[in-house]
Order: C-alpha cells, then sequence, then structure tokens
C-alpha cells in the first residue's frame, strides 16, 4: 500500500505497547507466585496452587498459590500483631509511607499497567490512562487523610485488622480504594485479590517492600472464593470490605451476623443512563460508548439501560449504531482499540447467555458490524432494543458489553423507569436543562449521579451505593469513617442478661375487656388497636401493674411500614421545618416533664432525680437533633476536572428501631431524633419492659405538627418484631439496640433487600454522654451519600 492509500483509508495499524518489561517479571515468577504475608513471600501451606490467563490470547500466565485455612490464619496473626504499632505511629509517619506507595506507583506505572492489561484483558489505553494514575491519587489523598487524622478525626480510632475482597474488574484501582484508606487510618489488611486478576497485587506487595511498609501491615492472600470465605470467617478479623457480585455480598452479611465485624459492600448495579430530548446528543453518544464498552462493560456502575426520551429515540439509536461500528476491538496491548478482552471464557459465555435471553424473551439485537481478533475472549459491542422494563436483561447485571434501551415521554416517567431497580448505584443524566437535571438527579435513587457526563471516578469524592448496590462509601470523608470506629463506643460493656424477664405469660391470651385503659399502637399518626387484640402487663420492679400495651405483631408492624412509606413528605420537608418539629417535641416535653420523670421512676425503680435527669437529657437531645437537621449537611468537592461534585446527604427512607431495655425515655429520643432530624420516618419498637414512656409520647407527638405516619410505634416482643423488620423489603435501614442475639438476627435476616444495619452487639451503650449518642457518630448512620457530579459546560 502506499503512503497515499493510507492517508484516504485513514484506518489504524496495530500499535502495541511494549511488553518486555512484563514478561521479564513473570519470567523471574516462573515457579509460581506465593501469598505476601509478614511482609515476605511465602508459598501455600498446602502447596495448591491455581493458573491465571492471559484473556486476550488464553495464554497461560503465571501460577499462584491456594490460599488454605493456614495461609489465612498466618496473614490474620501478622496483621493483628502489626496493627498496634502501626496505628501508634503518627499520622504523619502514615502519610510519609502513603506517599512512597504512591509515588513507587507513579515510577512504575507502565509496568503495572501493562501486567494489568494482560491478566485482566482490558485495554492498555484504559489501565495506563484511568486505573494506575487513580490508584496512585488515592494513595495521595489518603496521605492525607493520614497526616491530619489526628486533628480531624479526633473522637475515632482505627477498626482494627480489616479483611478486603477484591472482583476482577479493576484489579489495581480496586486495591487502591481499599488498601489505601485502610493503612492511612492505622489498620492493618488481610487482601485477597480476584482469582483471575491477582498479579498486580503481587506486584504492589514488591513495591510495598521496596517502599519500606513495615511487615504485616500489609498481606495478601490469593486464592479463589473458598479463600474469601475464609477471610470472611476469620474472628480475628474486625472489618470486612467487600466489592463483588450482590450474590456473594449477602452472603457475607449472613455470615458474618452477630460477628460483631463491620461491613461495607459494593455491589453491583443496573445503572440508568437517561437522555432527554434536549440533550447535546453527540455527547451523549460518546457517554453512552463510555458508559457501556469502558472495560468491556465489566463495571458495576456501568450505564446498562439506556433511557431515552421517545422524540429522539429513533434517530438517537441509529446514531448510535453506527458508532458502534466505528468501535475498534482488539488485544489488549494494542494502543489504538476502544475494546479488549472479556475476562474469561466463563464470564464470555454468561453474557452471551443473557443477550439470548434477552432476544427469547422479544428484545431486537444489533451488534456491531466489526471484526473480533481471533482466539481470545472478545464479544461485539451489543445493544438491545425493545426492552421490556420487566425482562430479564432490563433487570439482571449482565457486566459485559451489552446495553438495553427503553423509551419515556416525561421527566416523570423517566425517574419511575430509572428507579425501577433492586440497584441503586449510579445514574447519568443527560439535558442541556439544568434545572431539569438536577431536578432529576436529586429524584434516582442512586450513590452517584453523573450530569452530562459518565463514569468519573476520584478519590475525595465518595462512591458507593444505595439499595442493593450495597452500603458503605469508599473515597472522601464518608470513606474515610468506614476505617474507623467510635472512641466512645470502644468502652461499652455488655448489656447483662435480660434483667427482667418479659412478662408475656402474665399477657398471653389477655383479650383486652378494659381496651380503653391499654396504651394501644401509634400508627400513621393514630393510634390504633393491636392487630391481634392481646396486651402485655407491664409492671414495676416491686411488681406493681402500672399498665398494659398493646401486643404488637407482624401485622402491625406491616402497617407501621406502610404509613412510614406514606409519608414520604417528611423526607421531602425542608431542614428548617424538620427543626421546627423537633423543637416543638421538645418544647411539649418540657410541658410534660414531671409526668415523665415520675413514669420512669415508677417503670425502671431509678431515683425519681435520675428520672429527672433522663427526660432533661431528653430534651437536650431533641434540641441538638433540631440544630443538627440544618447542619449536618453534605460538602462540595472539587475532584480534577472543570466542575464539582455536590455529596449530598439524603434520608435513608424508613427506618426500623429496636430501642433498648435500659434508659426508656433517653434512648428512644437518642436514637429517634437523628433519624427524624435527617428526614427519615421511623417504626420504633420502644423499651420491651419499660414501654410507657414511649406510648405517654403519643400525646407530644399529637401536639407537635409531626406528620402522620413520620414516627410509628409498635409495643411488642422485641425477638419477633425484629425479624419482621429484618425481611420486610420496605424497609430501608435497621438500627437494634439490645440483646445481643437481636444484633445477630437483624444482621443475617436483612439480606433480602440487603438494608442497612446498625446494631450494638449487645453492648450498652452510655444514653447520658454526649459523645456516645450525639452527632456524627449515629448521625452518619441516618444519612446516605449521593454524589452528584457537575461538569461544567462551554
Ligand atoms: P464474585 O462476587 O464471586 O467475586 C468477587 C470476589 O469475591 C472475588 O475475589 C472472589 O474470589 C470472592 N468470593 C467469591 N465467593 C466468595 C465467598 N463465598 N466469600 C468470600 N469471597 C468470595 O464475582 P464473580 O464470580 O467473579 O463474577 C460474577 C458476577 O458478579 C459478574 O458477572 C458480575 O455480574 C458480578 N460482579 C460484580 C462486580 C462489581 O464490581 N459490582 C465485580 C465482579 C463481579
Ligand atoms: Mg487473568
Amino acid at each position: 500500500m502506499s503512503v497515499a492509500s493510507h492517508f484516504d483509508a485513514m484506518s489504524y495499524g496495530p500499535a502495541p505497547e511494549g511488553d518486555a518489561e512484563a514478561r521479564a517479571w513473570l519470567a523471574r515468577h516462573a515457579d509460581g507466585f506465593g501469598h505476601f504475608i509478614g511482609g515476605a513471600f511465602v508459598g501455600a501451606a498446602s502447596g495448591e496452587s491455581f493458573e491465571t490467563f492471559e484473556p486476550a490470547t488464553g495464554r497461560l500466565l503465571a501460577r499462584l498459590a491456594k490460599g488454605s485455612a493456614a495461609d489465612v490464619e498466618a496473614a490474620a496473626q501478622a496483621a493483628r500483631e502489626a496493627q498496634g504499632p502501626w496505628s501508634q505511629l503518627s499520622g504523619h509517619a502514615r502519610a510519609r509511607h502513603l506517599y512512597a506507595l504512591a509515588r513507587l506507583i507513579q515510577r512504575h506505572a507502565r509496568l503495572i499497567a501493562v501486567v494489568e492489561a494482560l491478566d485482566n484483558g482490558k485495554p492498555i489505553r484504559e489501565t495506563r490512562d484511568i486505573d494506575v494514575p487513580l490508584a496512585a491519587r488515592h494513595f495521595y489523598h489518603h496521605a492525607g487523610w493520614a497526616q491530619i487524622q489526628e486533628r480531624e478525626f479526633p473522637g475515632w480510632q482505627p477498626v482494627g485488622v480489616v479483611g478486603q475482597i477484591i472482583p476482577w474488574n479493576f484489579p489495581f484501582l480496586m486495591l487502591a480504594w481499599k488498601v489505601a484508606p485502610a493503612l492511612a487510618l492505622g489498620n492493618t489488611v488481610v487482601l485477597k485479590p480476584a482469582e483471575f486478576t491477582s498479579l498486580t497485587a503481587l506486584l504492589f506487595a514488591e513495591l510495598a517492600v521496596a517502599a519500606g511498609l513495615p511487615a504485616g501491615v500489609l498481606n495478601i492472600v490469593t486464592g479463589e472464593g473458598d479463600t474469601g470465605a475464609l477471610i470472611v470467617e476469620h474472628a480475628g478479623i474486625d472489618k470486612i470490605a467487600f466489592t463483588g457480585s450482590t450474590k456473594v455480598g449477602r452472603l457475607i452479611r449472613e455470615k458474618t451476623a452477630g460477628s460483631g465485624k463491620s461491613l461495607t459492600l459494593e455491589l453491583g448495579g443496573k445503572s440508568p443512563f437517561i437522555v432527554f430530548d434536549d440533550a447535546d446528543i453527540d455527547a451523549a453518544i460518546e457517554g453512552v460508548v463510555d458508559a457501556i464498552w469502558f472495560n468491556q462493560g465489566q463495571v458495576c456502575c456501568a450505564g446498562s439501560r439506556l433511557l431515552l426520551q421517545e422524540g429522539i429515540a429513533d434517530k438517537f439509536l441509529a446514531r448510535l449504531k453506527r458508532r458502534m461500528d466505528t468501535l475498534r476491538v482488539g488485544h489488549s496491548l494494542d494502543k489504538c482499540i476502544d475494546m479488549a478482552a472479556i475476562v474469561a471464557p466463563v464470564q464470555l459465555q454468561r453474557i452471551e447467555k443473557l443477550v439470548a435471553a434477552g432476544v427469547a424473551e422479544g428484545a431486537t439485537l444489533y451488534q456491531a458490524a466489526i471484526d473480533l481478533p481471533e482466539g481470545g475472549c472478545f464479544m461485539r459491542p451489543t445493544l438491545l432494543t425493545d426492552v421490556q422494563p420487566a425482562a430479564t436483561v432490563a433487570r439482571e447485571e449482565i457486566f459485559g458489553p451489552v446495553v438495553v434501551s427503553m423509551t419515556f415521554r416525561t421527566p416523570d416517567e423517566a425517574v419511575m423507569l430509572a428507579n425501577n431497580s433492586r440497584y441503586g448505584l449510579a445514574a447519568s443524566v443527560w439535558s442541556e436543562t439544568i434545572g431539569l437535571a438536577l431536578d432529576v438527579a436529586a429524584k434516582v435513587q442512586a450513590g452517584v449521579v453523573w450530569v452530562n457526563a459518565t463514569n468519573l471516578f476520584d478519590a475525595g469524592t465518595g462512591f458507593g451505593g444505595y439499595r442493593e448496590s450495597g452500603y458503605g462509601r469508599e473515597g472522601g470523608r464518608e470513606g474515610v469513617l468506614e476505617y474507623l470506629k467510635p472512641k466512645a463506643w470502644a468502652t461499652r460493656q455488655p448489656r447483662p442478661a435480660t434483667a427482667e424477664p418479659p412478662q408475656r405469660e402474665a399477657a398471653n391470651g389477655f383479650s383486652l375487656p378494659s381496651l380503653d385503659r391499654t396504651a394501644k399502637l401509634f400508627i400513621g399518626g393514630k393510634q390504633a388497636r393491636p392487630d391481634g387484640n392481646y396486651s402485655r402487663l407491664i409492671t414495676s420492679p416491686d411488681g406493681r401493674v402500672l399498665g398494659e400495651v398493646g401486643e404488637g405483631n407482624r401485622k402491625d408492624i406491616r402497617n407501621a411500614v406502610e404509613a412510614a412509606r406514606k409519608a414520604e413528605g417528611w423526607s421531602k420537608a425542608s431542614a428548617h421545618n424538620r427543626a421546627q418539629v423537633l423543637y416543638y417535641l421538645a418544647e411539649n416535653l418540657s410541658a410534660r416533664a414531671g409526668e415523665f420523670a415520675g413514669r420512669i421512676a415508677a417503670m425502671t425503680g431509678a431515683t425519681i432525680e435520675a428520672a429527672e435527669a433522663e427526660v432533661a437529657a431528653s430534651i437536650s437531645r431533641l434540641f441538638s437533633a433540631a440544630a443538627d437537621a440544618d447542619k449536618y449537611e453534605g460538602r462540595i468537592h472539587t475532584p480534577p476536572l472543570r466542575g464539582l461534585a455536590l455529596a449530598v446527604h439524603e434520608p435513608i427512607g424508613v427506618v426500623g428501631l429496636i430501642c433498648p431495655p435500659e434508659a426508656p425515655l433517653l434512648a428512644f429520643i437518642s436514637l429517634i431524633a437523628p433519624l427524624l432530624a435527617c428526614g427519615n420516618r421511623v417504626v420504633v419498637v420502644p423499651s420491651e419492659p419499660h414501654p410507657l414512656s414511649a406510648t405517654d409520647f403519643y400525646q407530644v407527638l399529637e401536639t407537635s405538627d409531626v406528620p402522620a405516619g413520620a414516627v410509628n410505634i409498635v409495643t411488642g416482643p422485641a425477638w419477633e418484631l425484629v425479624k419482621t423488620l429484618a425481611e420486610h423489603d420496605d424497609v430501608d435501614a435497621l438500627w437494634v439496640f439490645g440483646q445481643k442475639e437481636l444484633s445477630a438476627m437483624a444482621e443475617r435476616l436483612s439480606t433480602g433487600n440487603l438494608k442497612r444495619t446498625l446494631t450494638d452487639n449487645g453492648f450498652m451503650t452510655d444514653w447520658h454522654d454526649i459523645a456516645s449518642c450525639e452527632g456524627e457518630i449515629l448521625l452518619r448512620h441516618a444519612v446516605q451519600v449521593k454524589n452528584v457530579w457537575i461538569p461544567y459546560g462551554e
């Protein structure tokens, strides 16, 4: 071919990135890689190994140690020994370590990028320009948090030893997302990379040795799912941070229930990509390319549901197909490609099966009219149109280069379709009308919303899901808090076994002749008879009968949840309005302080002085919550792009709450107040032995402008009601304070809709201690952070 004909055709030739250095590194490890434990590489205790392949060619890349119980034990022990000294280093010393790691990542960026592309199959362009620079950015950013930790988080301490389990789609970047904050804040780590892609983690371990990271601070155990399970179940690990499938996330929630381990889950998604008819169409088309064909669509926040406004749909799809035909699929190391290989044959088959299911259910298939390289694990960019919202491919995470499209007419319909998903990880909204785009951003249930953009990430801006996309955040200040625990809670003592056995026997079968003197339930702003028409006697410590309360059952909880669900107005009310209501509650409680004190003294046997102090503290706490309502606010981030990311505090929604037996008024108030301040609606089960402070509170609620359904109170057996709350799919979060078994049950049964839980695991909070129950310590569990990215236009 002549130069002129090349010039005419303007077609790409191959532009391979050199792999000599990476191959040499692999050759040095031809005998196989070990685990990285206690600062050294060690072989698998069992001697077992497994293999990792190059998805672009199918060739074997390396042999890896298969982690067994003995390996996990050794790693957890090394991490435990290192944790004390590591956390006792000054923040500055830890900052220097993180800084050294960041520098080394930059120095070895090319090697890391090539190894990553080889092992995962993704394009070198992405590992070089995105994965590795962002990983370095995470270490720099978190070096900063280490530096100012003592100043910024005086009331917090590291969680301890953290088990981290990461997926294969962004192996090195996910390592950085997990390891950087954990180490920065004084934790030590046992990390398991995904079985398909462990190599860059091991390369990082070599860099850590070179950087002089103290032995045991970072430990890496390679292996498959069963190795991950060993980490999850290890008693010497204080927290699990997991990124991966929702299926495994659920399993981990179940396995850690009641263990006291803290847990963050970054799971799947089915994120909407919403295009309004006034969008910049060219930009939106490129947006789709980036949303679903970046990393072959193997992205948890991939924009995999394309929602098009009806008027532009046909034109948009025609142009999108044309654009698809210009995409290039090739070998990972070719610098001129858009898409490379799927991570493994098993994943490719999974994707193809889902596409076939989509077609079988009536979707129309379009695949880019392009050639695929020979061999290797390649797939064409794929578009499914005529997809019904209920279709499998509209609901399931495909995790491949497949976008499904649907149309909508109005903004409301767009929001409805967008939210018609179990997931809530991300969303992308395209419109040139800023008011419309921001209105939709506010209404979409997702942890990250990109306005006229997609797939933007930064260490300083949190990332994480709503609903079944998991909980916890990575990045940002909210991500830092996931690796800290409150000092005020560290000294809590286990709650003694139930002081007074529940009075069920006395009440069982006690049908209600004198129903009027029995405190009913409080549901939807009204007093309601318990469904079962049973009540229980409430007695003083010396056996005097003080009254009767309704014995709530699962039906009552369901009614209460329904009422709370309807009370959306509270979540939309202004913070000022919520503060007013909280002040009003305090005022009305204050007006009846003597009566409430008398009741507490009678129920609990406390002195009248102590009871008065409990009422006074409750009033003060309501004032604090009123203060927080318009002060516990989000932040504005300025990530490295022209634009802003708004970290907005949103209510979680409907929160179930089990109150502890002690401090019947103060604990009840301390827990409902921050939830209400942040705009949540609550279904509360008050102190089981001493519920009368809560039932007396009905009248305070009724006279304080609390909207119907914002607070619902169901008295009754905590161990039974917690179960209904935990299993209820319309309950978004559950707070449980009480006997240890209640915490375990709540966590174990919360897996259905993966509701967020806050449990005390049977440890007693000092409700009079402000540091233990006011401010961020509870408030952060009362909100979910949504990050709205708004790049500036030109
Ligand atoms: P996976 O969730 O099984 O793997 C993620 C990590 O968890 C890996 O390190 C794996 O070894 C580990 N793991 C597996 N079973 C475990 C267990 N019982 N206990 C502890 N750790 C365990 O994901 P997989 O099988 O690689 O991919 C299957 C599907 O999951 C994908 O097609 C995709 O839909 C989804 N996925 C989603 C990701 C996301 O970022 N949202 C990432 C990876 C997969
Ligand atoms: Mg591999």
